[in-house]
């Protein structure tokens, strides 16, 4: 039988397991990527490690999240990731050279090479044919020094695209069909492998696209074959060698499959709150538009911003619109000003922003209170612009720029012809906000600021767990709600006991104080609790607060991960209709948990309040059970390299 793609990758970088959907495996990572939203912690726990220098072929920590200085604490984080970059052999790509996954694409990815990021997002190097995978900073601190990924093998879902997309549809659309069709759990446990006569029509940005939102799907990661247009792209970046010819074998084989008609597809929206939500532009209506803002690691790209550099060109941003536009790169931003894109933009009357992550990740642009907001974004979860009340919709940068103009959420049909943009033959490349590492021996110093706090470090196993429920939530609780990512609490990345006290605040907002007067407990959670991002943060924040173990109907992948690294444990109900055998402030025990956890999935919670015994399931693999016996994965790693 002939393996696919995703398949090919993963065994040529196989350390341990088998390729069995749902078993553990453990995989060799090439290359690495941070932001410093999560990459402070990942440095902190990386020189917790005691290794002084990377062990991959390429590391790379950027700054694209935390790029306001308001205060000292953002630069205090810069200048520790800098000085930890350059010590231990990490490249540093400074604030202002652009988002992380835009950057990476242009200067870094390698097709067929494995990427471990900590940020959900990595998967969008799959664009370029990576197997590029979103993890907690700590999963990438271990692989930086040389050890493996691991992560259960997933399931291979082909999709494949026939025919080619019509006028004014994009790449855009396309993902937000997949996510129609699927729903955000639709990817959970899958590799979505891109396939079909319609992927030659796509160029590299626009693959992108498609992978980066695969992290909507809650997909492991996804990816596409490494073809013609793959070299062109390269060649243009004038990186030709670094491409290899990258395909399924014709007898490959894949555990589901769907087809998209590139050529039926019309211009779609995420209505609020949640990236599945889609309907067609047209069927949505002409609804008021307060605020668009075109950037975000998902629409950013050279291509992107010329397209809506043309829409805009002799044309006004309606009175009652604030257009915001964040290039994704300072390459992208150079060539705009470069060729007078720039200036189109700007004479329209859009806003231009730094190139980062900006408003996708709440630094400024919060809508005002019920405002509509149109985003080329990735996600519009209620509360992460910044305004809980705003309606933020996913568009496509062309059905942003088309309704800037107007005011209107608008089909951009109805403009007419769809403005024609060639990928550029050569890239403008200047590498020079990428700071390569000093080499190996040099002395550096590295500069902690008052914001680099130690993180918290869970202790061994107690062989009884006990505390109470402290609190009760409900399905899709997002990282957002557990560790709420604001243009406030962003600084404080690296500072988890300032961060902690906002923990599940959204959902309650007296939850930090009664964790730390209970000393610590239960979360009990819905289904797909933790979805969202990587953010390692939404572990490590209840660990502080003293949190042992989270009981839940299902959770997300990520998140999970991160929990069983900071030695919580994640439990989910045997039978869902337990869920309402618990609630708030019920005592829960269990008994001899190192026993009960290292015999097996199945253990007993007992609620003590209301004297009834109840079977959770613990899914871990013998490693995720050493892991939790010897309290997360830093005491493991350390006891590891004793
Ligand atoms: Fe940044 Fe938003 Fe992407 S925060 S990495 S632009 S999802």
């Amino acid at each position: 039988m002939g393996l696919n793609l995703a398949q090919k990758i993963i065994k040529e970088h196989l350390v341990s397991g088998e390729m069995k959907p749902g078993t553990e495996i453990a995989i060799r990572i090439d290359q690495t990527l941070t932001q410093d939203s999560t990459g402070t912690m990942a440095y902190l726990q990386f020189e917790a490690m005691g290794i002084p220098r990377v062990k991959t072929k390429k590391s790379v920590a950027y700054i694209d999240h935390n790029t306001l200085q308001t205060g000292f604490e953002n630069a205090d984080d810069h200048k520790y990731i800098q000085t930890v970059a350059a010590k231990h052999g990490i490249y540093f790509s400074k604030p202002g050279n652009g988002i992380c996954h835009q950057v990476h694409l242009e200067r870094f990815g390698v097709p067929g090479m494995t990427l471990l990021g900590s940020d959900s997002h990595t998967p969008t190097g799959g664009g370029i044919g990576m197997l590029a995978i979103g993890a907690g900073g700590l999963d990438v601190a271990v692989a930086m020094g040389g050890g493996p990924y691991y992560m259960m093998m997933p399931k291979v879902c082909r999709v494949v695209l026939k025919g080619a997309l019509k006028p004014w549809v994009t790449a855009k659309d396309i993902i937000l069909e997949v996510l129609r069709r699927l729903s955000v759990k639709g990817g959970v446990g899958k590799i979505i492998e891109y396939a079909g006569d319609g992927i030659k029509t796509l160029t590299v940005p626009e693959r992108a696209t498609i992978t980066n939102m695969g992290a909507e799907l809650g997909a492991t990661t996804s990816i596409f074959p490494s073809d013609e247009v793959t070299r062109e792209f390269l060649r243009a970046q004038g990186r030709e060698n670094d491409w290899v010819e990258l395909k399924p074998d014709e007898d490959a084989e894949y555990d589901e499959e769907i087809v998209i008609n590139l050529d039926e597809l019309e211009p779609l929206a995420a209505q609020p709150h949640s990236p599945d939500n889609v309907a067609k532009v047209k069927d949505i209506g002409k609804i008021k538009v307060d605020q668009v803002a075109i950037g975000s690691c998902t629409n950013s790209s050279y291509m992107d911003m010329m397209k809506v550099a043309a829409i805009l060109k002799g044309k006004k941003v309606h009175p009652d619109v604030s257009l915001v536009i964040a290039p994704g790169s300072k390459q992208v931003l150079t060539m705009l000003a470069q060729n007078g894109a720039l200036a189109d933009m700007v004479a329209a009357g859009a806003r231009i922003l730094e190139s980062a992550c900006g408003p996708c990740i709440g630094m400024g642009q919060a809508p005002a209170t019920d405002a509509v907001s149109l985003r080329t974004f990735n996600r519009n979860f209620e509360g992460r612009s910044g305004t809980k009340s705003a309606k933020v919709y996913l568009v496509s940068p062309e059905t942003a720029a088309a309704s800037a103009i107007t005011g209107v959420l608008i089909d951009p049909r109805e403009l007419g012809e769809a403005p024609k943009v060639s990928m550029p033959e050569k890239f403008v490349i200047d590498d020079s906000m990428v700071l390569p590492p000093a080499p190996e021996g040099a002395e550096v110093e590295v500069v902690r600021g008052p914001n680099i706090k130690p993180f918290p470090i869970n202790q061994a196993l107690a062989d009884k767990v006990s505390g109470k429920a402290l609190i009760k939530v409900g399905d899709n609780i997002t990282t957002d709600h557990i560790m709420p990512s604001n243009a406030k609490l962003l600084p404080f990345r690296s500072n988890v006991p300032y961060l902690a006290e906002f923990c599940l605040t959204p959902c309650d907002p007296d939850f930090p104080k009664r964790a730390k007067e209970n000393g610590g407990g239960f979360i009990i959670g819905g289904s797909n609790y933790g979805q969202g991002s990587s953010r390692e943060h939404a572990a490590l924040a209840p660990l502080q607060l003293g949190v042992k173990g989270v009981i839940a109907k299902s959770f997300a992948r990520i998140h999970m991960a991160n929990l069983i690294n900071s030695g919580i444990i994640p439990m989910t109900f045997e039978n869902e209709a337990d869920y309402d055998e618990i609630d708030m402030d019920d005592e829960l025990v269990i008994e001899n948990a190192r026993e009960q956890i290292k015999n097996g999935s199945s253990i007993v919670v007992k609620n003590v309040t209301k004297g009834k015994d109840i079977k959770v399931n613990v899914a871990l693999s013998q490693r995720q059970v050493e892991i939790i016996l010897a309290g997360g994965l830093l005491n493991y790693t350390r006891q590891q390299n004793q």
